[in-house]
């Protein structure tokens, strides 16, 4: 995939665009497994008492409210660069009446605006394969954490199985497409996620890119006929 598609304006244009019905959708194009594969990532982060994480690329909210109603007394700091996902997660947040444990900001990935060392952790969920200098993002993710804290990144990856690949890639270049512009309204606006699951780099490089920045005890765990995988690092 060349890079110009993922520029970062057209990204966020893209998804401020699609932001009101991208629960929805989310539902439906995974048939409602999304929330159990949050669940999971969510469980990577090391729990301690009162502690605060950051969720990178937070659009409408779902992880940080997944740490809330995961991990007792815990606090989280959300960012992203689309107004219009912020606002919607703003709205569930006040909705669920968390506005004192979650503070969501507009920030962008590559750039955090946090001190080194700051939060218990950290995690971005179906957002690293959008963001252009993916390294910089995982790096400043790293940056941010306190030591012996995680790094927690899920991300959809490119199914290997050779039975189950051909049907996978038919839904999500054929199908998939199809429901996000019947359901979003927007033509073309889902035009991009395939190109964008499939090109994102496969789990061993993704470690490897994980490692360059500095995580220790790089790990992941594949998923659901390995559609998805979370990848987990340490900072030491
Ligand atoms: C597919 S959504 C994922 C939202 C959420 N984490 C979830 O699990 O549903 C991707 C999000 O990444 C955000 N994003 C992409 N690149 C970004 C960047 N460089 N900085 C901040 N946010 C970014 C988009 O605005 C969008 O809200």
């Amino acid at each position: 995939m060349n890079k110009s598609a993922k520029n970062p304006e057209k990204i966020q244009t893209m998804f401020s665009t699609i932001a009101h019905r991208y629960d929805l959708l989310n539902r439906v194009l995974s048939l409602g497994i999304d929330r159990r594969w949050r669940k999971f990532a969510v469980n990577q982060l090391v729990k301690s008492d009162n502690a605060h994480y950051l969720d990178v690329a937070t659009g409408t909210s779902d992880v940080a409210l997944e740490i809330i109603n995961s991990i007792q007394g815990s606090k989280v700091t959300g960012v992203d660069f689309s107004e219009g996902m912020l606002e919607l997660g703003k709205v569930k947040i006040r909705n669920a009446g968390l506005n004192d444990r979650i503070d969501v900001r507009f920030g962008d990935a590559t750039d955090l605006p946090f001190d080194d060392n700051t939060f218990d952790g950290s995690i971005i969920a179906f957002g690293i394969r959008n963001v252009q200098d993916y390294k910089k993002g995982i790096s400043e993710m790293g940056r941010v954490i306190k030591s012996g804290c995680r790094v927690v990144i899920l991300e959809f990856t490119t199914v290997q199985s050779k039975i189950f690949k051909p049907l996978y890639v038919f839904y999500i270049t054929r199908v998939l497409p199809f429901i996000g512009e019947f359901i979003s309204g927007k033509k073309g606006a889902y035009k991009y996620l395939p190109d964008s699951m499939l090109h994102f780099p496969v789990p061993e490089e993704l470690k490897k890119t994980m490692e360059e920045v500095g995580l220790q005890d790089v790990s992941y765990h594949k998923l659901t006929f390995g559609i998805v995988a979370v990848h987990v690092g340490t900072v030491k």
